[in-house]
């Protein structure tokens, strides 16, 4: 069955039109005024919307063993929290530790996800350490269709790599033609900090942050940077919070490094009073990089708004409030992470788009159309075009509402922006021509969700 949406506004990179648009099957067939269906067409009446193309999360974690625990997701929760919140693909992180096997691991990752996800997923494959058998395995990975890498400098003795494997890493990358995302902090100065806060009795979660102040993720960004340049390597920052960083990664850019840059929701809108609350409270807002000065956010949105900033994810982890509970006695026990993949496109939405912050042709590129071209998806994902996949948001931006843990589809007792509202949602969303969502409720197939696999394109002469 064919599905039409009639009437609705386009907006794609550099372009916004009236138009119908009509996908047979899974894919888009045509775009024009007035279109003409079969009978038996699904047909949605876009009148006063705005139809966007699938919004992709670039980085999520869904199964994630970490700190002594599991993220609480699984794929059909959280592959239904992002649909109702229009995100139709999530790239998420592979993440096996130091001490497992890396094929094994991301054998074990692709099962979780496998027949489970309502939403189309991929993946990207951390190299948590480098020996004899890691460039035969990443090259089978990359063979199967998994054509970016993921390296962490923090978490010193669990995913974190060294200088050396980071540079072995980028070499290998540069001759598979696969882009390297990184999260950036220098790992012993975190681990030193950590031990100095807490022998001098400072055990709360608002330790965290000074744990790990800017200068720590500065250095991560510009050492890696360096690598990128070394190796002739493409990268891409991950979660990057701060003004210090940022102006590291661009200096970087200017001397021709093939570098970008990601940050997230949070420390888009939350800032490190939000980790300083008591208790439980300020555990729920402990993650890495931590959240920063607020002055860092006008930093960020400015990026965004320039396109210094590229993309917009989540790092969507959630654990709940037992869970971070963990870390009661020392911050350094609390799990690090928060949930955000139902409610991104929303929030930014609102305080992006309706804030003056950035523009529509922004909101697009950096919530969907620049992960897809970074990431190996574009022109399938990340476009509303003729032989493009049938993802499509119809998004209302009448729609008035509010963040809250009570209407949320995340597998949380909590939601980090509780009580904030938001102006706009999808009202229908698409996954390759079928209707998962309409007006926050799921209503399609459990495990419509596929794999996506990539080619590596990052081949230089
Ligand atoms: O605090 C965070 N970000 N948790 C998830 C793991 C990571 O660093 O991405
Ligand atoms: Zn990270
Ligand atoms: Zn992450």
């Amino acid at each position: 069955m064919g599905l039409l949406i009639r009437n609705g506004e386009i907006v794609t990179v550099g372009s916004r039109v009236h138009a119908d648009v009509y996908a047979e099957g899974e894919t888009i067939t045509r775009i024009g005024k007035n279109l003409e269906a079969p009978p038996g067409t699904e047909t949605v009446d876009a009148a006063g919307k705005l139809v966007f193309p699938g919004f992709i999360d670039p980085h999520v974690h869904i199964y994630l063993p970490f700190m002594a625990t599991f993220a609480k997701d699984t794929h059909e929760t959280a592959s239904i929290a992002a649909l109702i919140g229009g995100t139709t693909t999530y790239i998420e992180m592979c993440c096996p530790n130091r001490n497992d096997d890396a094929l094994a691991g991301y054998q074990l990752w692709k099962s979780k996800a496998s027949g489970k996800s309502a939403c189309d997923y991929a993946f990207h494959m951390s190299v948590t350490k480098f020996a004899g058998e890691t460039e035969g395995q990443l090259r089978e990975v990359v063979a199967d269709g998994t054509a970016s890498f993921k390296i962490f400098l923090a978490y010193k003795n669990f995913f974190g790599v060294d200088d050396g494997e980071m540079y072995q890493t980028l070499t290998l990358a540069r001759k598979l033609g696969v882009i390297v995302t990184a999260h950036c902090e220098n790992a012993e100065l975190v681990a030193r900090l950590q031990q100095q806060l807490l022998a001098e009795g400072k055990t709360g979660p608002g330790w965290h942050e000074p744990s790990r102040p800017e200068s720590v993720e500065a250095e991560g960004t510009g050492r890696f940077a360096t690598f990128l340049e070394n190796t002739d390597a493409t990268g891409y920052v991950v979660h990057l919070s701060c003004q210090k960083a940022l102006n590291v990664a661009l200096a970087a850019k200017q001397r021709g490094v093939r570098i970008s840059v990601e940050s997230v929701l949070p420390h888009l809108l939350l800032d490190k009073t939000y980790a300083e609350r008591n208790g439980v409270e300020g555990m729920k807002y402990v993650m890495s990089p931590p959240l920063r000065e607020k002055h860092n956010q006008d930093t960020l949105w400015n990026g965004l708004a320039l396109g210094f900033v590229d993309t917009v994810g989540t790092d969507h982890c959630p654990f709940d409030t037992q869970q971070k509970l963990l870390g009661k006695d020392a911050f350094t026990n609390i799990p690090n992470g928060i949930p955000g993949i139902e409610d991104r496109v929303n929030l930014l939405y609102t305080y992006g788009v309706k804030k003056g912050r950035i523009d529509l042709d922004r909101f697009v590129d950096c919530a969907s159309t620049r992960a897809a071209k970074l990431f190996g998806l574009f022109p399938r994902k990340g476009t509303v075009a003729v032989g493009s996949d049938a993802d499509l948001v119809v998004y209302d931006p009448k729609y008035r509402g509010t963040v809250s843990v009570k209407t949320q589809h995340v597998n949380n007792d909590y939601n980090g922006f509780e009580g904030m509202a938001i102006e706009g949602r999808p009202s229908v969303v698409s996954v390759r021509g079928k209707i998962q969502v309409k007006d926050g409720v799921f209503v399609g197939h459990r495990s419509r969700g596929e794999f996506l696999k990539r080619e590596p394109s990052y081949f230089q002469m």
